[in-house]
């Protein structure tokens, strides 16, 4: 019997409108755009007005047009998310009441900016069993609830945003995971619910660690899942990373030797959107029509946990017609 795999139907994203540069920051605390742009290769990130499920609704609705499908086919809605607007009812079951996806069960799930890596293998697993058959997998996260505008190591970094992936049953799609926590390293990032000053419900951050953790883990991830789905790093067609610093980036292609080119990114006008990151990358991708049927694509992220994750995709739906969203910067103009 042949297996079921989850392969990717259709993407959405969704960007806020409103823009703060490094300029703005830099009349709010002791930095510079050089500084920024040199160290993380972030120029600008965009600021929700709406929340969390506003914005995954957005990238939700793309994400059913453009794999053809109506909201009420979906069997389940996964939002991985660290913001989400009330502690219940969770942003998936706002999604669920605002595109009207009446048949699905929802829930969200925490991971932090390893999430969609994690919500699109619980997803797989949902398919694989046979439980559902269409999913439809968010990633979103309003950063800018939770970032202290006061602190320059992190209110730099990061963004508002969401991406949507729809998922079904097929005979190729999400071939390999790898999946990874250690747990005792979770005081290098965090965000506290506490009520003492120094626990305000911030990002908390020790930038140099994390660095290093991401060097260090992401090459081994990405050689993980390569090997479980029997793929050599140069039969990738790109690896979607994500984007928390421009420099871990180039990092992980040096280690690798996988040539900057194949590692897309948008860091420059997003800044690091957490568990949005990854499928924002690959919406963009997707609609500006550089993913073709049969790509073999891997996916990567880490963050608070701390977490890591990868995924190899077969991508096998038909191609987009290029005629997509080209946000702020053309694609060739962001990969340096
Ligand atoms: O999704 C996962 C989330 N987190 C991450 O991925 C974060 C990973 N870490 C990083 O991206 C980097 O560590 C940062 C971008 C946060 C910091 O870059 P760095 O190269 O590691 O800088 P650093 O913390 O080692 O600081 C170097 C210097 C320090 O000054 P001194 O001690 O050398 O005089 C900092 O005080 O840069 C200073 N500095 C800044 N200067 C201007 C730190 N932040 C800033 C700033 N503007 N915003």
């Amino acid at each position: 019997m042949t297996k079921t795999y989850a392969r990717i139907l259709g993407t959405g994203s969704f960007l806020p409108e409103r823009h703060l540069t490094n300029a703005d920051l830099a009349k709010r605390v002791n930095t510079n755009n050089e500084w920024i742009v040199e160290r993380t290769g972030i120029r600008e990130r965009r600021l929700s007005e709406n929340g969390t499920a506003a914005m995954a609704a957005e990238a939700a609705q793309q994400a059913l047009a453009d794999a053809e499908i109506s909201a009420e086919e979906l069997d389940l809605v996964i939002a991985a998310t660290s913001t989400p607007d009330y502690a219940f009812p969770g942003v998936a079951c706002q999604v669920q009441a605002a595109i009207g996806a009446n048949r699905a069960f929802c829930f969200d799930l925490a991971a932090a900016c390893s999430g969609f890596l994690y919500a699109l293998s619980t997803a797989a697993a949902y398919i694989e069993s046979g439980i559902a058959r269409k999913i439809l997998v968010i990633g979103a996260d309003a950063m800018s609830k939770i970032t202290n505008w006061e602190d320059r190591g992190t209110c730099i970094l990061f963004g508002d945003g969401a991406g949507a992936a729809v998922l079904t049953a097929a005979s190729t799609g999400l071939m390999a995971f790898d999946l990874g926590t250690s747990g005792l390293d979770g005081g290098s990032l965090t965000c506290p619910f506490g009520t003492e000053p120094e626990e305000l419900p911030y990002i908390h951050m020790d930038g140099r660690r994390v660095f290093q953790f991401a060097v260090r883990t992401v090459p081994e991830t990405i050689r993980r899942v390569l090997a479980e789905a029997s793929w050599e790093k140069d039969e990738v067609r790109y690896y979607f990373l994500h984007q928390a610093n421009a420099r871990i980036l180039a990092s992980v292609a040096r280690t690798l030797q996988i040539p900057e080119k194949k590692m897309p990114m948008n860091i420059a006008y997003c800044g690091n959107t957490s568990a949005a990151s990854i499928p924002i990358l690959l919406d963009e991708w997707n609609r500006a029509g550089r993913i073709s049927p049969g790509d073999k694509l891997v996916l990567a992220g880490f963050g608070a946990g701390l977490t890591w994750g990868a995924a190899a995709l077969e991508w096998k739906r038909k191609k987009t017609a290029g005629k997509g969203i080209v946000r702020g910067i053309e694609p060739e103009k962001q990969n340096r």
